[in-house]
């Protein structure tokens, strides 16, 4: 059996429709905090089991006559997060999984300017030590984020962002999980670290061009990180805005300039791109 994490998010879903083409419901174990999120999926045969990264024990019981587990990282930031992923790698050896897939970030280590990627270094090593045959997905920046940081820059024609000239691999949400769902039933996967993302990168003049549409066109105008960090402070928790302003940087720096064919290839066809996802957006 295949038991996917986090079955209730964005990714989770997407992972689990994609899945459900390629094998048998009863075959599948979505473990959520919360059965009512998942109801359409228990209704096509999903089996639904709760857990909560913060219960090793518990999350060990749902894991019961599991083969491969998807791991899908915490939504949590620093420490906690860890030692949540921690509970989860405990409880997959416990229970007697083989195959544990988790969802990494491009360039982990423990200076990553991106602050999430210093969890996943951890992560990542931790399920390296615990002797689980692993496949790591190190997915690049979702393209789905980004009205979050563009705002209203296709109406007002300016798009105030401090990316400087990094070029950035994005790659659409579903299209991670078709490869995961792709990747969580096919052989050759076993020990491998991918990077997941386009096959190209983009930057933020780049994306300014793709939402210059209907005549209107976007200007990208570079700003400070620190202009940008106060604006964030006003508005956020401060592990927050230092996580964003922290991610500006690390595309300035261009560590999530990550060109590669893995995603394609997994998907059996090109990745949707930059462009066509802006168009989706007009
Ligand atoms: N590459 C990127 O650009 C990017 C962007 C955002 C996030 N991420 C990472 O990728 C992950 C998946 O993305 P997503 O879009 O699917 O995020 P999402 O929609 O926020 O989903 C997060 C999932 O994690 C579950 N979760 C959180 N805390 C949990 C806990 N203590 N115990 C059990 N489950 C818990 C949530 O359950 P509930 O429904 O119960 O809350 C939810 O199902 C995120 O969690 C984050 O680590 C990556």
């Amino acid at each position: 059996m295949i038991a996917i994490t986090g079955a209730s998010g964005h990714l989770g879903k997407a992972t689990l429709e994609f899945l459900l083409n390629k094998t048998s419901p009863e075959s599948i174990v979505a473990i959520v905090r919360d059965p009512q999120k998942v109801t359409e999926f228990a209704d096509k045969g999903v089996i639904v089991r709760q857990g909560d990264y913060n219960d090793q024990a518990s999350f060990a019981a749902s894991l019961a006559d599991v083969d491969t587990l998807l791991l899908i990282s915490s939504a949590s930031l620093g420490d906690e997060r860890v030692h949540q992923h921690s509970n989860v790698i405990n409880a997959a050896k416990e229970a007697g999984v083989k195959h544990i897939f988790y969802t990494s970030a491009p360039n982990p280590s423990t200076t990553a300017l991106f602050t999430p990627a210093i969890d996943h270094f951890r992560t990542e090593n931790l399920i390296i030590e615990s002797g689980l045959t692993y496949t790591i997905f190190r997915n690049n920046l979702y393209m789905d984020i980004l009205p979050m940081v563009l705002g209203d820059a296709a109406q007002s024609g300016k798009l105030h962002y401090p990316a400087g000239a990094g070029k950035i691999s994005f790659a659409l949400r579903t299209d991670i999980a078709e490869a995961l769902a792709n990747a969580l039933t096919s052989e050759g996967h076993d020990n491998k670290v991918y990077n997941i993302g386009a096959t190209t990168a983009w930057s933020f003049s780049d994306v300014a061009d793709g939402l210059s549409q209907n005549g209107k066109s976007v200007e990208y105008i570079d700003i400070p990180n620190s202009a940008y960090t106060t604006e964030l402070e006003k508005h956020l928790p401060a592990p927050i805005a230092k996580m964003l302003a922290g991610m500006a940087e690390a595309m300035k720096q261009n560590d999530f300039n990550l060109p590669s064919p893995t995603l394609e290839q997994l998907l059996g066809r090109e990745p949707i791109s930059l462009e066509a996802y802006l168009k989706t957006l007009a």
